[in-house]
């Protein structure tokens, strides 16, 4: 695809010998107003080197530069240079290079193989997969599609919380008032269940605490019995969350979590003993990082277990070490910003040079309309029910407007899972949101189902245009893109045009939503055209023309949806 932005600074750097291409390339504006042209050359800062007022310069400019075919139109206004690309060429272009990548339009090569971590979803085993959990899987699974796109090599972590006194606790309520057919039946409700009653008995029982804590340290020490128990709760937990990953189409490459790096600890306490990091303090180990504003880290408690910034900060290195990571990305809850910052801070004080590599993605929370979020009242709500009952009520809805499919089950499915993850992936993901039923399912608004439909629509048309018709609209340099210099054609294919540059934009900005919103802007724009044009002409050659934006179209909507982690069924 011609790189307009790039080939007009060229242009432009042949006028003025004081600036290179690459600084009139920084330059040049895309403006809001498209009456002011696609492209646009502010003159200002070479009033005093010119010596010469702003808009001659950019007279000079324009009368320079309007020959090129590249153009329709060039304008000075005032102080800028405004430049109209030519529809036709542009169009055409833009059609041909969709038709010609395919699923591949939209990726680049900017990460070149570099690895990148990136970890996400990390749930604490034997405690619930809620609503909450859902921002970091869903999330962190785009930026690990996006950053896949972008040429990288991905390895996806999930760090589970599978470590720490409270198995202690478990296991204790376990033998006391356990039953084995309950775990297996429904593992986490049921551990859940032990760690509460746990608390309930141990205050009319305080015994219980040191029994709990004798049954953590044997844990630690490797008792096989112990071992056996925790590995068996993990083993549960894991399946009930396969489950719901499942739903989503969200894999990992590892599961190494907290308790994979309780062995690896003594060799990071001693090295911040011997770089002279820690401080005793009542029997326990901190490093002070009250001169960089960041409070007090806990290393070590006064009986030598470990906490989890230990066991982070152990994490960090085993994987520098295990995969030579160019960014560790970690998609982890605003909540945890201190954290984030004192362990990058202490990886830092440790003469790691790669600590900044290290990025904390935060998002902020999510709550429900009507207050059913608060794990205080223990009214838990669970991500599997919420996709079950995403996956039910749209199934009454396709019901209800008829929409004709194959296959419903698997229809509903696709949507209205899609409509959670879509919704999830809608906002700037640090902004705390309201999560409501309404919003996600509508049809009409800016959501899943919309972008969806509109894919299906496209389908749609391709489908009454006949196979023999799409297979010519298909051939990229038959394509004559003089019928598709209307309006609506014209805007449309902007927007594709700048899909490969919006996944650039979110992936350094770690902002999937950026993706989402462009998709739905596509959709929009599709839908335009689809409103003002006739698609299925007798004009043979105009009709081609016209499917072969069609299916650019659906090309870019599902290869943006795919980067969110979403299907695009071909009918709905
Ligand atoms: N298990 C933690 C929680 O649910 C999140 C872990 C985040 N990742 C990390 N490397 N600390 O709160």
């Amino acid at each position: 695809m011609v790189n307009f932005k790039e080939e007009i600074s060229k242009l432009i750097a042949e006028q003025i010998q004081d600036l290179t291409a690459e600084e009139i390339l920084s330059m040049i504006e895309v403006p809001q107003d498209a009456k002011m042209g696609d492209y646009a050359f502010p003159c200002f800062k070479l009033a005093k080197t010119l010596r010469k007022a702003p808009p001659l310069i950019a007279r000079g400019i324009a009368d320079a530069i309007r020959g090129n075919a590249m153009f329709e139109k060039v304008e000075q206004v005032n102080a800028y240079v405004n430049m109209f690309i030519s529809r036709e060429e542009f169009v055409g272009d833009v059609v041909s290079a969709v038709l010609t990548e395919k699923e591949e339009y939209g990726k680049s090569n900017v990460g070149g193989g570099k690895t990148v971590i990136v970890e996400y979803s990390s749930p604490n085993i034997a405690k619930p997969f809620h609503i909450g959990h859902i921002r970091s899987t869903v999330i962190g699974n785009s930026i690990n599609k996006i950053y896949s796109a972008l040429g990288y090599n991905v390895i996806r972590i999930n760090h589970l919380g599978d470590y720490g006194t409270q198995f202690g606790k478990m296991i204790c309520a376990y033998r006391h008032w356990g039953n084995k057919e309950d775990v297996i039946n429904e593992p986490i409700k049921t551990l859940l269940s032990y760690y509460t009653k746990f608390h309930e008995e141990a205050e009319s029982h305080p015994e219980l605490n040191d029994e709990a804590r004798e049954i953590f340290t044997k844990l630690e020490h490797g008792e096989p019995e112990e071992v056996e128990l925790w590995q068996w709760f993990r083993d549960e937990s894991l399946k009930e969350f396969s489950r719901v990953y499942k739903m989503l189409g969200i894999e990992f490459d590892s599961y190494n979590g907290e308790s994979f790096y309780s062995d690896k600890m003594p060799r990071f306490v001693k090295e911040l003993e011997e770089k002279g990091l820690l401080e005793e303090s009542q029997g326990a180990h901190v490093v002070n990082l009250e001169k960089y504003g960041l409070g007090v880290a806990l290393i070590t408690k006064s009986d030598g277990s470990t906490l989890y910034i230990t066991r982070d900060i152990a994490a960090a290195v085993y994987r520098k070490e295990t995969y030579d990571f160019y960014k560790n990305i970690y998609v982890v809850a605003s909540q945890q910003n201190l954290h984030f910052q004192q362990w990058i801070q202490i990886l830092e004080l440790m003469g790691y040079e790669w600590a900044r590599d290290c990025v904390h993605v935060p998002f902020g929370l999510v709550s429900l309309e009507d207050g059913t979020m608060s794990t205080r009242h223990g009214r838990v709500v669970f991500l599997e029910d919420v996709l079950n009952r995403a996956v039910e009520q749209t199934r009454e809805i396709i019901k209800e407007k008829g929409v004709a499919t194959d296959n419903i089950d698997e229809t509903a499915k696709q949507v209205g899972i899609g409509a959670v993850i879509f919704n999830e992936l809608s906002n700037n993901r640090i902004k705390d949101y309201v999560f409501s039923w309404d919003k996600v399912l509508d049809f009409n608004g800016e959501t899943g189902p919309y972008v969806q439909y509109t894919y299906a629509r496209c389908a749609s048309v391709l489908r009454n245009a006949g196979a023999e018709a799409v297979a010519k609209a298909e051939q990229a340099d038959a394509v004559k893109a003089s019928y598709l210099t209307g309006e609506s054609a014209f805007q449309l294919a902007r927007l594709l045009y700048k899909l490969p540059e919006v996944i650039r934009e979110a992936g350094e900005k770690y902002e999937p939503s950026i993706v989402t919103r462009h998709i739905v802007d596509i959709a929009q724009s599709f839908n335009r055209f689809y409103h003002d044009e006739h698609i299925l002409v007798d004009n043979e050659e105009e009709k081609t023309a016209k499917l072969a934006l069609v299916l650019s179209a659906k090309t870019a909507i599902r290869n943006g949806l795919a980067l969110l982690g979403m299907d695009a069924p071909e009918r709905m």
